[in-house]
């Protein structure tokens, strides 16, 4: 990794002159935004990071004395040619040429692993993670926050693939509960056999929307109760009809999951702990945390004064199990299958408690591991809606946003004659899609627009998208681009060294979204190198450049390319060589 390089040269120096060992100062250094007004340094030491500061509750005033106290001790060499004090900071220069051979070289050499080996991780340990996300509801509406869990999910299990950490990725559908009993009447009074197989999802919706407007009827809620029963009790002919809505349901989920280029390791499901719940109630008794309810119900105190004022419900009068119940021992079994480091539940953020109180009813269990779970929420997503009205089906929203986009790309003028354009709109309708949510922090609500979304030049996947393309073609057009023997002294440009100093920043980036698993770190990042690029394009030209300038330029691009590539592809987007 470049940076490190110079990050490493950078600690060295100032490791003598601190008296502090190089590794503890590597982590305080760090790129220098590339902004308008635009900087010469390239990377800054904080110096707060590095002095003890903590009784003086030191001034600005005194940082930046002190920040230009060490300034002077320092010397320039081989690798920085520039240091100056700043407020708080010391920034360095790096050698022009060498920043740019430096740069260009290490990503074209990793191509799309650039950034991800850089010493910033090597202190993390490499871990194995399940991570749980999307888990629809079968018998239930397919709300937009599974598909806002999905994505989510998928790029943190991207991120951590591409760290070099273990992952398995587990999709925890709702396929029990009272629900099934509603719906496996709703079923035999309004169902079709056909229907179900042909287009489950929506016919199921279907019949639990009709029998729900039933469901106030006393004789429906005893047969719904009834069905349920028979469903726990294993019934043959119950449990086959279950479990035709289960398998039909999950194939289309496959195919719908594979047009967003989500996998699984893993689809299991509530039902599968119908009976490990009964374990762990047991359990919960014998550890004497199970109490009784005058009502019947088995709760949990949760309160640290046990005075019962946090409780959790964890069986019904009648001895059954309920969504937390089926959570534990899907947690318990999970860690008994994989022993992993961290397990990691992505949902709305309306499941917060729900989750708190799983990981606290372990901890009282005396599991220990439940403090490598973690929850990791989002905010709602207001506002979806098709042209046709509401939006229901995940599916909708993906077709949706597909033939909106078949819709911009052949109105717009730059748009090339592409080969499939149905899976070019399809690919960059999911990436606007993808950007629009991944722009803010995870846990904020956002209203959805589809026009901001798709807007092909704001800060949008489809920007990125048509970036990615524009970059792309241009190493079409000049052919194979050779990439040894540049000649840096070509790239000192402002608009190139812009370029070169974001570049240089894509590993602290990385790291960030590692540590607080946001993606909006990666987004803005990728939003202001396409800017760059975008600019870059136009103010150095490669087409009638001399064959070394051009040589040179070409580099610098392909090499903006690769790292756009590198983080769309994190983020779950796959990008696109025309639109
Ligand atoms: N099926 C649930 C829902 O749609 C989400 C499941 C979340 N995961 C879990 N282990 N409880 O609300």
């Amino acid at each position: 990794m470049a940076a490190c390089s110079f990050r490493r040269s950078i600690a060295s120096q100032l490791s003598k002159v601190l008296d502090l060992p190089p590794e503890s100062l590597i982590k305080s250094i760090s790129a220098v935004p590339v902004s308008k007004k635009r900087h010469v340094a390239d990377f800054q030491l904080s110096i707060a990071s590095v002095t003890d500061n903590s009784s003086s509750g030191c001034l600005a005033q005194d940082l930046h004395l002190q920040a230009e106290k060490l300034a002077e001790r320092l010397k320039c060499d081989a690798v920085v040619s520039e240091i100056s004090a700043g407020p708080g900071t010391v920034n360095f220069m790096i050698n022009r040429e060498l920043l740019a051979k430096t740069v260009l070289h290490q990503v074209l050499k990793d191509g799309l692993e650039y950034g991800l080996n850089s010493e910033l991780f090597s202190a993390v340990p490499r871990q194995k993670a399940v991570i749980e996300f999307s888990s629809p509801n079968i018998a239930k509406r397919f709300h937009i926050g599974h598909l806002r869990s999905t994505i989510v999910g998928n790029f943190i299990a991207n991120l951590k693939v591409a760290l070099g950490h273990e992952v398995i990725r587990i999709n925890y559908l709702g396929d029990w509960g009272m629900q099934f009993g509603l719906l496996g009447v709703g079923f035999q009074c309004f169902g079709n056999k056909e229907k179900l197989k042909s287009s489950p999802l929506q016919h199921l919706f279907e019949v639990y929307v009709q029998i729900n407007k039933a469901a106030e009827d006393e004789n429906t809620k005893k047969l719904a109760k009834d069905f349920f029963r028979k469903l726990e009790e294993h019934d043959e002919q119950t449990l086959s009809l279950w479990k035709q809505f289960r398998d039909f349901s999950i194939e289309e989920y496959v195919r719908i999951y594979k047009r967003l280029g989500v996998h699984f390791d893993e689809y299991s499901g509530e039902s599968f702990y119908q009976e490990k719940s009964q374990e762990v109630l047991k359990m919960l008794e014998d550890k004497g945390l199970l109490q009784k309810t005058i009502k019947g119900t088995g709760i949990v105190d949760l309160s640290e004064k046990k005075d019962l004022s946090s409780f959790s419900t964890v069986m019904r009068s009648d001895g059954t199990s309920l969504y937390i119940t089926r959570d534990l021992a899907a947690a318990i079994d999970r860690m008994n299958k994989y022993s992993c480091d961290a397990m990691i539940y992505v949902t709305d953020k309306s499941q917060s408690n729900h989750f708190q109180h799983l990981f606290q009813i372990l901890k009282l269990m005396g599991y220990d591991w439940a403090e490598r779970c973690q929850h990791v929420s989002f905010g709602l997503v207001q506002g979806m809606k098709t042209r046709k009205g509401e939006v229901i089906f995940l599916e909708d929203v993906l077709n949706e946003v597909r033939s909106r986009m078949l819709q911009n790309m052949a109105s717009a003028k730059t748009t090339k004659e592409t080969e499939n354009p149905m899976e070019t709109a399809e690919k960059v309708g999911l990436a606007a899609l993808i950007i629009q949510d991944f722009r803010g922090l995870l846990s904020s609500d956002y209203q959805f627009s589809w026009d901001r979304a798709l807007q092909s030049r704001g800060d949008t996947g489809v920007f990125l998208q048509y970036t990615h393309a524009r970059l792309h073609s241009l190493e079409q057009m000049h052919g194979k681009v050779q990439l040894t023997d540049i000649n840096v002294a070509c790239l000192q440009e402002p608009d190139a060294i812009s370029v070169l100093q974001h570049l240089l920043r894509y590993d602290e980036v990385l790291y960030r979204s590692s540590q607080d698993l946001q993606p909006k770190h990666i987004v803005s990042y990728l939003l202001t190198l396409s800017h760059l690029a975008a600019v870059a394009h136009k103010t150095l030209p490669v087409k009638a450049s001399a064959p070394e300038l051009a040589q040179a330029r070409l580099c610098l691009f392909r090499a903006a390319r690769l790292v756009l590539a590198s983080g769309m592809k994190l983020l779950g987007i796959t990008p696109v060589t025309q639109m």
